[in-house]
């Protein structure tokens, strides 16, 4: 307990982020659901950039006014420089881009289709279009098809990734996988073939609950696709090696040391959970951990302590008095508050040894403009 009490007032007076925004290539905002991932990918790619860096941040979903103020536009879904005061005059630049998943997908296709025909074949298609729109898991790999693309691209010394609003932070570590699985046509083609000679009723009779694929043939195509799965995976032919290749490439690359994963929990116990299970899951796939941020802290100053009798005394003794009196009383509630919270976090930082932590307040206020980034920023980075 001493030893973590120590360690975590040792990184308080520099961020381990500074660090990270300095000197990382990719840095992957990741943690459960509305902890703050959005909000600190653009804070911390708006410090890079302020500090000098070529900086481009992929969002997804971020809030509307969030969005407006970062000049956002779903439409483009490729980077598009912000224009701030003061940027622009160093080498540092932002650029932002809200994630499509749809139109991401869409463009994968057209990238590496063999020619404009097999594009325009899987494009049309209707298992296609539910696939690329409605499936879990797309968002995530489409975030990672977009993160190699402007890797690829070396127009940035740092990429800043937001990962989409799962349930489990997990998810977005899992999806290329999944999603390659669902799209291995042999797989695929093992399953239907018989079914095609036989029947529909062949694929209801099978025990398909095995693979990924399978489920989602299930779910998603209800049997009047069914004749469409088939076609899209005739026009699919040849491009699973590619997507299987990239995936490759981009887990390669998040294994990287340049790359830095900064898991975003809230000080309550799921998140702080779920917080120190995607640690333990980094570390397992040897993925590079750059530091915990611990968002919507409280915070109570301190207070000379009022005893009991002289609380009642103030309380009977008129309207100033006894607002006095309730305020001591709130700050009471917030300081259990403030205590519990500190405990949880500690108790995390048990689990993982030596991982930077940065505590970033409760501000009054969301997050939705650029003085609120540059708020948080100031806490991120203090
Ligand atoms: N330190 C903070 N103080 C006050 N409000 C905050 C703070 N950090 C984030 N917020 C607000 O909390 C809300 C959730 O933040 P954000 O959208 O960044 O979370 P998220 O993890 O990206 O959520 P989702 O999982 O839905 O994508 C937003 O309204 C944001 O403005
Ligand atoms: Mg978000």
């Amino acid at each position: 307990m001493t030893a973590t009490r120590t360690r975590l007032r040792r990184t308080a007076p520099s961020s381990p982020l500074g660090d990270l925004a300095r000197t990382a290539r990719i840095i992957v905002c990741c943690g459960s659901g509305g902890v703050g991932k959005t909000s600190t990918a653009a804070a911390v790619a708006l410090w890079a950039a302020e500090a000098g860096r070529r900086t481009c941040v992929l969002t997804i979903d971020p809030a509307r006014r969030l969005a407006q103020a970062l000049g956002l536009d779903l439409l483009a879904n490729s980077p598009h420089p912000v224009r701030l005061d003061g940027l622009g005059n160093g080498p540092g630049s932002l650029d932002a881009m809200m994630l499509d998943m749809r139109r991401t997908f869409d463009e994968v296709i057209e990238r590496y289709a063999r020619d404009p025909d097999q594009a325009d074949r899987i494009l049309a298609n209707r298992f296609y279009q539910r696939l690329s729109s409605t499936l879990a898991g797309t968002q995530e790999y489409m975030a990672m098809e977009k993160l190699y693309e402007l890797h690829e691209s070396q127009r940035y010394d740092l990429l800043v990734v937001d990962t989409p609003p799962t349930r489990s932070a997990l998810d977005f570590l899992d999806a290329p996988d999944n999603l390659n699985e669902l799209l291995d046509a042999r797989a695929f083609r093992l399953l239907i073939a018989p079914a095609q000679r036989i029947g529909r009723g062949y694929l209801r009779g099978l025990n398909l609950a095995t693979t990924a694929m399978t489920k989602m043939v299930r779910r998603v195509t209800g049997s009047e696709l069914l004749a469409e799965v088939g076609e899209f995976f005739a026009a699919f032919e040849g491009m699973y090696d590619g997507f299987k290749e990239r995936a490759g490439l981009v887990y390669d690359q998040l294994k990287h040391p340049s790359t830095a994963f900064v898991v975003v929990a809230t000080p309550e116990g799921p998140a702080l959970r779920e917080a120190a299970y995607l640690a333990g899951r980094l570390a397992a796939d040897r993925m590079p951990l750059g530091a915990l941020v611990v968002n919507r802290i409280h915070r109570a100053g301190s207070v000379p302590r009022v005893p009991a009798a002289a609380r009642a005394k103030l309380a009977a003794a008129g309207a100033d008095g006894r607002l006095l009196a309730d305020l001591l009383e709130l700050h009471d509630s917030l300081e259990t508050l403030a205590a519990a919270e500190q405990r949880r976090v500690r108790d995390l930082l048990e689990t993982v040894p030596n991982l930077g932590v940065v505590q970033v307040p409760l501000l009054p206020d969301d997050v939705h403009d650029v003085a609120g980034l540059r708020r948080l920023g100031g806490h991120l980075f203090a």
